[in-house]
């Protein structure tokens, strides 16, 4: 699978209209995620680079664990609640900012790591700009949370309302039963990088590791979830709360909340 061609800059811009529904609704990453991401970069103390930091909901689990980040986000209304998430980390610095227009200066740093976020960087451009951001053997650390609906009946009823509106690529779209073990293997991916990345020659020991968690939603945080994608961003608000309401309704009359099968994604590469 390749990468999108262009990124839909009106999309790419939707998300700080909701920055506290989509950090209360969005779920965040596999702990053993970032476990890997760690093992594999052997950071040793040096800082990490993020691309599209969010609200940050990978940033806070890497400081946890006592990773010093600089943050790179565009959004204002989500770098001010990176910043809240991660004022008691005084190894987070966060710079509000395209990755295309941001520069490294004289750092070169160990890891660079993305979480859902890589799609959205120019895709001329970026791995030009991450080999230019990391030293010799640095780690890049893309990652995705696929998810499926664990109840196939629940899965029949949502697809029936979003073939309704017109939706497609939602989190919903897919049963938990037609994904695999192989990291990169969904519908509704914006493209899995490791072609893109083995196209480029200058980064090796590229891998791909799929972890898998239940997750339960219940009605409120799984619209609030929906109504923070983009791809329910870019709706007038009377089609989107139309289609809100048509979920709400399916949710409802199955019991209330929905299953899903949570995947987390995550592509590994480093500088040779
Ligand atoms: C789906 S959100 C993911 C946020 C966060 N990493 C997370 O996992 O919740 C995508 C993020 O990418 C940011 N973004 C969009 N275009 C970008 C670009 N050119 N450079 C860096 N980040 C970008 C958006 O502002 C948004 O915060």
């Amino acid at each position: 699978m390749t990468g999108p061609e262009h990124v839909d800059m009106a999309r790419a811009q939707v998300f700080g209209e909701v920055a506290e529904v989509y950090d209360a609704a969005r779920p965040g990453y596999a702990d053993a995620l970032v476990a890997d991401v760690l093992a594999y970069a052997e950071l040793g103390g040096r800082t990490a680079l993020e691309v599209g930091a969010g609200t940050g909901k990978a940033t806070v689990p890497f400081a946890e664990l006592g990773t010093p980040l600089v943050c790179v986000e565009p959004d204002p209304r989500m770098a001010a609640l990176l910043r809240r998430n991660t004022a008691r980390f005084p190894g987070v610095r966060v710079h509000v900012g395209g990755f295309e227009e941001w520069h490294p200066g004289g750092r070169r740093f160990g890891l660079l790591l993305a979480a859902a976020s890589w799609h959205w960087v120019d895709p001329g451009r970026r791995w030009d700009l991450a080999h230019a951001a990391l030293a010799p053997g640095g780690a890049v650390a893309l990652f995705w949370n696929p998810q499926g609906v664990r109840d196939p009946g629940v899965h029949a009823a949502l697809a029936e309302v979003d073939a309704c509106h017109g939706m497609s690529g939602t989190p919903h779209g897919e049963p938990a039963s037609s994904y695999g073990d192989e990291a990169g293997n969904w519908a509704g991916l914006p493209g899995w990088p490791e072609e893109e990345c083995r196209r480029d020659g200058r980064f090796t020991d590229v891998r791909g590791v799929r972890h898998r968690q239940e997750l339960r939603y219940d009605t409120e945080r799984y619209l609030g979830y929906l109504a923070s994608l983009s791809r329910y961003r870019v709706l007038s608000p009377d089609r989107r709360e139309a289609v809100l309401a048509d979920t709400a309704r399916v949710l409802e009359a199955h019991g209330g909340g929905i299953a899903m099968e949570h995947f987390s994604d995550l592509f590994l590469a480093r500088v040779r």
